[in-house]
Order: structure tokens, then C-alpha cells, then sequence
């Protein structure tokens, strides 16, 4: 699996600043492995886009609650490696816990107003552990330009926030949703779906899909945006933990007009615990000039 030509693993920071040292300009992707091909799309980017992309694979403790699915969390560290080989991916940082929470640590990038809503309230201290965590991938692999899924879209806001906050030298790039056909966006959580679930689960991009066709009818009101959302999951017997339409900047409600908005969902289906998005209003290059 590691040919002379193929993806280098690195599993230390002292390994993975060697080879940032000669690497020219470096394109990093976060990942929490299970990859699938929303992962790929943005390791290709970054391929594109860089001389040399690196992608980090490293389940992260700190941003999972307790009651979570950290243990349970899918792992698949060889095939990940073959993916990111064929996507022409120069290098895996793969570290343990302990490399990236060795004895001592003791600090924690806590983000602000960006992070108290949505996914934040919904999971207490979530985007401390992914502030933490990618400012920490940022100091070891200081790469060039980071790239950031909109399928999490707080989390992108979340890291746009603290780069832009704590001056850090890196531009984050924001990558459109990948979808498997009939629309359930990709994610590694996807694999705690039945077959019946993941039919249920269609409803989850249907709603988004109802309210952005609406939007483009011209209906700017966000409680209707919602009620279309939450009616569609309804129709399929689900319940959503909360239905948002929110400026895509500040990730505030919006209570009367939508004129731009990302909506957004979290919801359960079986053992799964799903979130997916859809902009209106804005695009991701608008958002990734912020
Ligand atoms: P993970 O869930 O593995 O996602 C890694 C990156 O892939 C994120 O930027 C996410 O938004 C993006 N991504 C996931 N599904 C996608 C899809 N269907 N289409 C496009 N992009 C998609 O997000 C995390 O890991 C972690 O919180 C991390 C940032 C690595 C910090 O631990």
C-alpha cells in the first residue's frame, strides 16, 4: 500500500513537520477517517491546488460528548490510505491520542457566539474539541490552505471564525456537498443506517430541497422555510432535533425575511444522528471571501 509513489504515512509531529519542511505549498484536510468520496472530493482539491496535499485521519476524543459515539466511531485506516493514494494524496498524518494530547496539554481554543447555537447547543463543548484539535493540525502541518466540508457548516463558520480571529496564516476552502444519488448527503455515520433507514433518511435532503425550491419561488419567510422542512420530515415519520434557517454569516435565526440563509437539520434517524444543509441567498466563493 505505501509504494515508492504512494501516500506517505506519517503518524508523529516530529515525521509530519520533516515532511511539511520540503513540501512546498500544502493544502491540509481534516479528517475523522471512514472516508468516502465527499472526503475525496476535497483531498482532490487540494490536490489540484497544492503542490503537495496531506490529509490528517485522527478520530478526535475532545469534540465528542459524553453518551456519544466515539467508541463506535467507524475506523477503516487501510482502506482510508488506499482512497487517499488514489486521489494522489502525498501524505496521511495518522497520529494516536497521545501524540496529539500528550501528558501536559492542557489548553483548549474555546470559539465564541459562532458556536453557541445549532450543533453547539445541541452538543456541549463540541466546537472547543474541533477549534482544539485543527488549530493544533494547523501548527504541525502549517499548510498553505485547509480545506472544509459545507455539509458541517457551523463547523466551517466555526473555523473561519477562529482563523480569522486568531490571525492564523492558512485560507480556509470552503467544498460544496457531496450527495449519494436520491440526495443523502455523504457521511461516515451514514454506515449506522438499515437499508430502511437510509430510505428515511431520503427526507432529510428532500425537506432542504422543498425549502430551497421554495426560496427560489420567491417565499422569503423563514418560519414558512422551516414549516416546509419540518413537514417533509413529518410526512416520512421523522422528527427533527431542529430545523434552522440562519444567516449564513452569523448563523443568527432569522425571524422575518430570509433574503440569504443556510438551512439547516439535525435529526435521528435510527442510531444515527444526521445533520445536512442547503444555502440560498449566498455562495460558498461569497462565503469563502468573508
Ligand atoms: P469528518 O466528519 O471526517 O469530516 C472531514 C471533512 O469532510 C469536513 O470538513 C466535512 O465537512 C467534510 N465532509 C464530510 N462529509 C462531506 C460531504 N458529504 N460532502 C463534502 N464534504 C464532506 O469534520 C470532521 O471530520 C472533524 O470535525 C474534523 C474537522 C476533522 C476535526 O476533528
Amino acid at each position: 500500500m505505501t509504494s515508492a509513489v504512494g501516500v506517505r504515512v506519517l503518524r508523529s509531529v516530529r515525521e509530519l513537520r520533516e515532511w511539511r519542511a520540503t513540501a512546498g505549498e500544502v493544502g491540509l484536510v481534516p479528517t475523522m477517517g471512514a472516508l468516502h468520496e465527499g472526503h475525496v472530493a476535497l483531498v482532490e482539491r487540494a490536490v489540484r491546488e497544492s503542490e503537495r496535499a496531506v490529509a490528517s485521519i485522527f478520530v478526535n476524543p475532545t469534540q465528542f460528548g459524553p453518551g456519544e459515539d466515539y467508541a463506535a466511531y467507524p475506523r477503516s485506516d487501510e482502506r482510508d490510505l488506499a482512497l487517499l493514494e488514489a486521489a494522489g494524496c502525498a501524505a496521511a498524518f495518522v497520529p494516536s491520542v497521545e501524540e496529539m494530547y500528550p501528558p501536559g496539554d492542557d489548553t483548549r481554543v474555546v470559539p465564541g457566539d459562532i458556536a453557541a447555537r445549532l450543533e453547539g447547543a445541541a452538543r456541549p463543548g463540541h466546537f472547543t474539541g474541533v477549534c482544539t484539535v485543527v488549530a493544533k493540525l494547523f501548527g504541525m502541518a502549517t499548510p498553505t490552505r485547509a480545506y472544509f466540508g459545507q455539509k458541517d457548516f457551523q463547523q466551517l463558520r466555526v473555523i473561519q471564525t477562529m482563523v480569522r480571529g486568531l490571525a492564523l496564516p492558512v485560507r480556509i476552502v470552503p467544498c460544496p456537498i457531496v450527495r449519494a444519488a436520491g440526495g443523502l448527503a455523504l457521511s461516515s455515520r451514514n454506515a449506522y443506517l438499515s437499508a430502511e433507514e437510509r430510505r428515511g433518511a431520503l427526507a432529510l435532503s428532500r425537506g432542504l430541497h422543498v425549502a430551497e425550491a421554495e426560496w427560489q419561488r420567491g417565499e422569503r419567510g423563514a418560519r414558512r422555510l422551516r414549516e416546509w422542512v419540518a413537514s417533509t420530515l413529518a410526512a416520512a415519520g421523522l422528527a427533527a432535533e431542529y430545523v434552522s434557517v440562519a444567516d449564513p454569516v452569523t448563523l443568527r435565526e432569522v425571524e422575518g425575511r430570509a433574503e440569504r440563509a443556510v438551512v439547516s437539520l439535525a435529526c435521528r434517524v435510527g442510531r444515527a444522528r444526521l445533520i445536512d444543509n442547503a444555502l440560498v441567498g449566498m455562495t460558498l466563493d461569497e462565503l469563502a471571501a468573508l
